[in-house]
């Protein structure tokens, strides 16, 4: 068993709550033993235990790797005219994609991975160790099944998203796609999906359809998650509660009443910065959702239409801003929260027994995430699989 200290770390921020360090759980001058890409030990540098090998962080900053719970990463094509014609005004629409949708069919195998692989390259140089992706761009049996079998050769965290829009061919008969999705489309991706989402709002589905749609992907054991209240002030949120999501994703819009249900649930509320800045929307109020108790994730939205970025950094910079987030706050969403938001309990912390999935960051304190907008203070991101 290969074990490897990584020492001389100037900021450490644990996520541990037992610590009693503040919400980041933040140690100075200490070190991580991690033995076959597992953390064995973290304590003050002063006091490593001997290990076959070791990292000199010189000072720097450890954190625990982003875990971006939401992205669109199985897609061909790009739509940056749609972008720049919303930033001379023209509003957003779920319309814009079936744009992505006919780029997308007509990709071969290989060059629907390669654009995914270019992606996800881009997000473990941005820090992100634990990612989720989307169908949802192919709308036919075939390619559905194709994104989600390429997907799940990189990542566990798959999602069936056959319900993102109606499909131009069944414009006039609508409740013919509902049943393809919970019917043979559901079948033919059951095998290397884990989860099923739908986008619920204008434009998309009715909290009728998402009911029915995500009712039978639970029944073949997928797990549940939803496109919510993105668009419109809708039902999506109260949906999410009601059927035990993991996520509901988005909430730009939300009442006292989604806030209640939120916070007396299981389900965390993933905000996507990067959505309302690419779509010129209004921010919604992350603190309001914290302080009422409500757990809350923060994602990249990876996708060609309405949030064109892998960067967690940019996301948690945008959140503090303009979504009144504290700095801390916005970090443990993007780490903590979106292991909560995949109901995962391996990634997110780093403590005992943990995946060492962990940043390296080229600054004295996490604060620079958001201090330092724009700059990529990324010095390494490690994965558990590097040090075994
Ligand atoms: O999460 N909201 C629905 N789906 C994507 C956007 C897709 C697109 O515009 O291509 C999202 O923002
Ligand atoms: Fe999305």
């Amino acid at each position: 068993m290969r074990s490897v200290a990584i020492t001389n770390i100037g900021s450490l921020v644990t996520n541990d709550q037992s610590l009693e360090l503040g919400l980041l759980g933040e140690l100075r001058d200490s070190a991580i033993v991690v033995e076959d890409g597992l953390v064995a030990w973290v304590g003050s540098a002063a006091a490593v235990p001997e290990t076959d090998d070791s990292i000199d962080v010189e000072g720097r900053t450890v954190l625990p790797g982003f875990v971006d719970s939401h992205a669109h990463l199985l897609f061909a094509g790009d739509r940056a005219a749609e972008f720049s014609a919303r930033m001379s005004g023209q509003a957003y629409a779920a319309g814009g994609i079936r744009t992505t949708v006919a780029a997308t069919r007509a990709a071969t195998d290989a060059e629907l991975e390669a654009n995914y692989l270019r992606l996800v390259a881009e997000m473990l140089s941005s820090g992100i160790t634990t990612f989720e992706t989307k169908s949802g761009y192919g709308l036919t049996v075939e390619d559905e099944a194709r994104a989600l079998r390429i997907a799940a050769k990189h990542t566990a965290e798959t999602t069936f998203l056959g319900a993102h829009v109606v499909p131009a061919e069944f414009t006039d008969r609508p409740d013919d796609y509902v049943a393809l999705v919970k019917g043979e489309m559901l079948n033919q991706v059951a095998d290397s999906a884990k989860w099923i989402d739908v986008f619920c709002d204008r434009g998309a589905f009715t909290e009728e359809q998402a009911r029915e749609i995500l009712l039978a992907g639970k029944a073949v054991g997928l797990q549940l998650r939803i496109h919510a209240n993105q668009l419109q002030q809708g039902s999506g949120i109260q949906l999410a509660v009601e059927l035990d999501c993991a996520s509901a994703d988005h909430c730009t819009h939300f009442n006292q009443a989604d806030i209640d249900a939120l916070a007396g649930s299981n389900t965390v509320a993933t905000l996507l910065p990067g959505a309302e800045f690419s779509t010129r929307a209004t921010y919604p109020d992350a603190r309001k959702l914290w302080d009422a108790g409500v757990k809350v994730a923060i994602a990249t939205d990876c996708n060609p239409g309405s949030s064109y970025t892998t960067s967690i950094p940019f996301s948690i910079a945008v959140a503090v801003r303009d979504m009144h987030f504290t700095v801390e706050q916005a970090i443990w969403s993007a780490t903590m929260g979106g292991a909560m938001a995949l109901r995962r309990s391996d990634v997110g912390t780093i403590k005992v027994g943990m995946r060492a999935d962990l940043i390296d960051l080229n600054a004295p304190s996490a604060l620079h995430l958001a201090y330092r907008p724009g700059v990529n203070l990324i010095n390494q991101t490690y994965t558990s699989e590097a040090f075994k």
